[in-house]
C-alpha cells in the first residue's frame, strides 16, 4: 500500500502520515519531543536561498499534499516555509520528511565561506542543531520530520515502507551524478500526478539532467526564477 494524500484514508482515520514515518522510522519517538538547544533563543538564525518561491504556494494550494518530502534542508529555510503554507491551507495532518545529512554538500568544503557555514568540530559539520532550532522557534514541529541520511539511503527507505510523496523538492546533491541520482529515484517513488520541484535551475549539472530526464520520460516541465517544476502523468 502506497501512502498519499488520497490513500491517507486507508492508514486510518487516527493514523497521520507523521505518525506512520514516527513509529516505522523512530520506534514511536518523535525526534522533536526531547529536543533542547544549548543556544540563546535570542541567537540570529539564518534562512536558505530561494526557499519563498511562488511554485510553493501554488503547488501547496493546487496538490493539497499528505507527504512532502524535500531533499536538502540546510537550516530549515524552505521546509519551513512550506510547513507555514500548509498551516495556512488548514492541511495540519501533512508532514513534510526533510531529508538531510547535515553534513554539508561537495561545494560547502571548497572556499572558506561555505566551510565556515559548517560549523566545523573536531573535523565535522555542526549545523543540525540550528536547523532543529529553526523549526521549533517558528512553530512547526508537528508539521516537520528530519530523516538524517543520505538522499540515495532515503529513497531506499522512503520505497521500502511504501510512503509515495506528493510534493518532492530537490535541493541536495547538486552535481551532475548526484543530481541524477536524485531525480531518477525520487522520480520513482513520486505518486502519480504528484510534482517535482528542484532548486539551481541555473547551474548546469541541474538544467542538462532536467532537460534529458523530460526528453526520456516524456514529460514537460517549466522554469522560472531559477527553479524548476514537473509534474508526473496521472
Ligand atoms: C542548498 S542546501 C539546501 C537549502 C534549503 N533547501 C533551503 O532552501 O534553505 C543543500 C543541503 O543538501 C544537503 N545534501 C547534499 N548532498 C546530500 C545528499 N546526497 N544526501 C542528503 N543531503 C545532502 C547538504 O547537507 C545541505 O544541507
Amino acid at each position: 500500500m502506497w501512502y498519499h494524500a488520497l490513500s491517507v484514508v486507508s492508514i486510518g482515520a487516527s493514523m497521520s502520515i507523521r505518525q506512520s514515518f514516527i513509529d516505522r522510522i523512530y520506534d514511536g519517538v518523535d525526534p522533536f519531543a526531547s529536543y533542547k538547544t544549548s543556544k540563546a533563543a535570542s541567537e540570529a538564525l539564518p534562512e536558505g536561498w530561494g526557499s519563498t518561491h511562488p511554485y510553493f504556494k501554488q503547488y501547496i494550494d493546487l496538490l493539497k499534499p499528505g507527504l512532502i518530502v524535500e531533499i536538502g534542508t540546510w537550516l530549515g529555510g524552505s521546509a519551513i516555509h512550506m510547513a507555514r503554507l500548509l498551516r495556512a491551507a488548514g492541511l495540519n495532518d501533512s508532514c513534510i520528511i526533510c531529508v538531510d545529512t547535515w553534513l554539508g554538500s561537495s561545494e560547502h568544503f571548497m572556499y572558506p565561506p561555505g566551510r565556515a557555514s559548517l560549523k566545523l568540530v573536531n573535523g565535522r559539520a555542526t549545523f543540525y542543531d540550528d536547523f532543529m532550532r529553526n523549526v521549533v522557534q517558528h512553530g512547526v514541529q508537528d508539521l516537520i520530520l528530519p530523516f538524517s541520511t543520505t538522499s540515495i539511503a532515503a529513497a531506499e527507505v522512503l520505497r521500502e515502507c511504501a510512503f509515495a510523496p506528493d510534493l518532492i523538492y530537490l535541493d541536495g546533491d547538486h552535481t551532475a551524478r548526484g543530481f541524477r541520482a536524485d531525480l531518477d529515484l525520487y522520480w520513482e517513488i513520486l505518486r502519480p500526478g504528484g510534482c517535482v520541484i528542484g532548486d539551481d535551475f541555473d547551474w548546469e549539472a541541474v538544467q542538462a539532467n532536467v532537460i534529458n530526464f523530460a526528453y526520456l520520460q516524456k514529460v514537460e516541465f517549466t522554469s522560472f526564477s531559477n527553479k524548476f517544476l514537473m509534474r508526473k502523468p496521472n
